[in-house]
């Protein structure tokens, strides 16, 4: 069994964690307000230090979102679900839209159009406009009081309705709003995201109300301007058994039948005894995904798109895995009989994490920014290998997976292919997969674009594939490619390892610009050095134990130095790859 064909491969984003330069809304008032700060760095003991998003990404500039697309489409992703940001689009209650504001996502549709992609719009991702709810202390009475008022609700469907007006024929999904019933918790009981009250039961209570009801007004009015589209609101669920009716159903139930699929966020269960996590400490638990839609299906027996699925982490460590291991779950339960549509991953590149702001703990990126960078990480190739052979299997034996209580991580088999570094096809670098999937790194290094016919003929060792219209040809001559006029190099130790000793399994990547690694022993850590001269491959873990040898065929075999002085020797082998030659 496999995805169906016309399966939504997607990324998604929120206006103010990506474009930049956004300053007319409760967001930017909160972490600009210095007594909100200081409050919330109290209730975190310290943890917390809220700062603005100020220019986030960058998506404001047209051109960085249109470079970020082409390389979500070197995926193979045919999906990019993006936010309007409500304060840009109307400067007051009732006003016209801004007519450069609706250009500006006009613009974004037309771009993903372009790069092949069906938009998935977002009416309001978390932040409102500073007139419908400024903080305690910045105007809060002056403003609408947000969803705890409810002249929030017309208001909201009213900019609905202009919203789906504007862009409606170009765009055929919606989403109302993210999220609701966590950014009521967030904001109105634990005090961390605006409005910032703390244990506010009546205030949330009504604010969970008039989010419904923003939700089925703006769903009716949508629907009188749009009969066509697809309504529902990201909602975010959890895998927890005794918070599993107040948070995955009851707000749920509350809006129905206004949806006309489930829309849903799933990142985590609440608590396990002992297993998974990412940097962020929540817990992994994929089967609370394959559960969760079931029980949709058995529930409502509609169709359900997943609208955000990921993992934070500084350093790739287990990204790739838990990609693989959630995406295992939902073909699981297309499988059982569930219709899901689509599987958009958290999130395109890193961005603003709200409370968290730019922490590296709190990278979710399929594509890692580094210095304003991009750069590949593992779980976009787990992701691309999914979405190219729309089944799993592959994806689990070259990058491992989870299991599905989220306890034990099964290392990669086989690695995930070879990077050849050189003036490829005028581009970069060339990799290929043990299934012919290849992808080429641009002259920027930080694009990966798909190639097309990709072909080896083993008798002459000639590997030909395709790019920007012309045919190119090369032979692989022992650890080098010759191409007519271009030569590139083996990056030999890229791939997944098996070695003898502690740390038996490790995985090495190139990412366009460096060697990155992971270790897979007692625990799965990020090596702290990878280097490799074309002779000698040299790594350090986390604990500071050192590995050092030089390469004999497929193996390395040199010393192990622990950082107490221990010396032993040390052997390792590079798993196949499944390329055949
Ligand atoms: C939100 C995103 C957020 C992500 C990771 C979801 O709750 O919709 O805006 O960045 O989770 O925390």
């Amino acid at each position: 069994m496999s995805f169906p064909r016309d399966f939504l491969w997607g990324a998604a984003t929120s206006s103010y964690q990506v474009e930049g330069g956004i300053e007319g809304n409760d967001w930017h008032l909160f972490t600009t307000t210095p007594a909100l700060r200081r409050r919330v760095r109290i209730l975190t003991s310290g943890r917390v230090a809220l700062r603005p998003a100020g220019d986030a990404v960058g998506h404001r500039d047209l051109g960085v979102l249109r470079a970020d697309l082409a390389r979500a489409a070197g995926l193979g992703l045919n999906a990019y679900r993006f936010s309007l940001e409500w304060s840009r689009l109307q400067r007051e209650p009732g006003a016209p839209l801004d007519a450069e504001a609706v250009g500006y996502y006009s613009a974004v549709v037309e771009a993903c159009r372009d790069a092949g992609m069906t938009p998935i719009v977002t009416l309001n991702h978390f932040t409102l406009p500073a007139w419908a709810l400024a903080p305690p202390g910045r105007g809060f009475r002056g403003s609408l009081r947000g969803w705890e008022d409810e002249r929030i609700v017309d208001a909201f469907a009213g900019y609905a309705e202009q919203a789906v007006v504007a862009l409606g024929p170009r765009v055929d999904r919606w989403l109302t709003i993210n999220e609701p019933v966590g950014s009521v918790a967030a904001g109105y009981l634990a005090g961390l995201w605006p409005p910032g009250f703390v244990l506010a039961a009546g205030r949330a209570r009504r604010a969970l109300r008039n989010l419904a009801r923003g939700h089925r007004r703006a769903y009716a009015r949508i629907k009188r301007v749009a009969p066509a589209a697809r309504v529902s609101f990201a909602h975010a669920v959890l895998h927890s058994r005794p918070l599993d009716g107040l948070v995955n159903w009851r707000f749920l139930d509350s809006v129905m039948p206004a949806l006309d699929f489930v829309a849903i966020n799933y990142y985590r269960a609440v608590r396990l005894p002992r297993g998974l996590h990412g940097d962020l400490g929540w817990p992994v638990s994929p089967a609370g995904l394959g559960r969760f839609l079931r029980a949709v299906h058995g529930r409502y027996g509609l169709p359900v798109l997943i609208t955000e699925n990921g993992l934070a982490e500084a350093r790739d460590r287990i990204r790739a895995p838990y990609l693989v291991a959630h995406l295992e779950q939902v073909l699981g339960a297309i499988e059982a009989g569930v219709r899901v549509e689509g599987y958009l991953a958290w999130t395109l590149v890193d961005n603003y994490e709200w409370h968290q702001g730019y922490r590296q703990a709190a990278r979710f990126g399929v594509f890692r920014i580094d210095a304003g960078a991009r750069r590949l990480t593992e779980g976009a190739l787990a992701l691309r290998s999914v979405v190219a052979s729309r089944r799993t299997e592959g994806a689990v034996r070259s990058f491992g997976t989870i299991d599905p209580g989220g306890r034990r991580l099964q290392p990669p088999a086989r690695s995930a292919g070879r990077v050849w570094a050189g003036p490829v096809a005028g581009g970069r670098a060339l990799h290929l997969s043990g299934d012919l999937d290849a992808l080429l790194l641009l002259a920027d290094g930080q694009t990966w674009v798909a190639l097309r016919a990709v072909q080896w003929d083993p008798e002459r060792r000639a590997l030909s594939f395709t790019h920007d219209g012309r045919t190119y040809r090369a032979h692989a001559i022992g650890d080098r490619l010759a191409g007519d006029d271009w030569e590139a190099q083996l990056l030999w130790p890229a791939g997944a390892w098996h070695g003898d000793g502690v740390q038996p399994h490790f995985v090495l990547r190139w990412d366009g610009a460096h060697w990155t690694g992971t270790s897979f022993g007692a625990a799965w850590e990020p090596l702290r050095r990878v280097e490799w001269d074309g002779r000698t491959l040299r790594l350090e873990t986390g604990d500071g134990t050192r590995f050092e040898g030089a390469r004999a065929g497929g193996v390395v075999t040199g010393v192990r130095l622990a950082a107490n002085g221990g010396r032993a020797a040390w052997r390792a082998a590079r798993l196949p790859d499944g390329l055949a030659f």
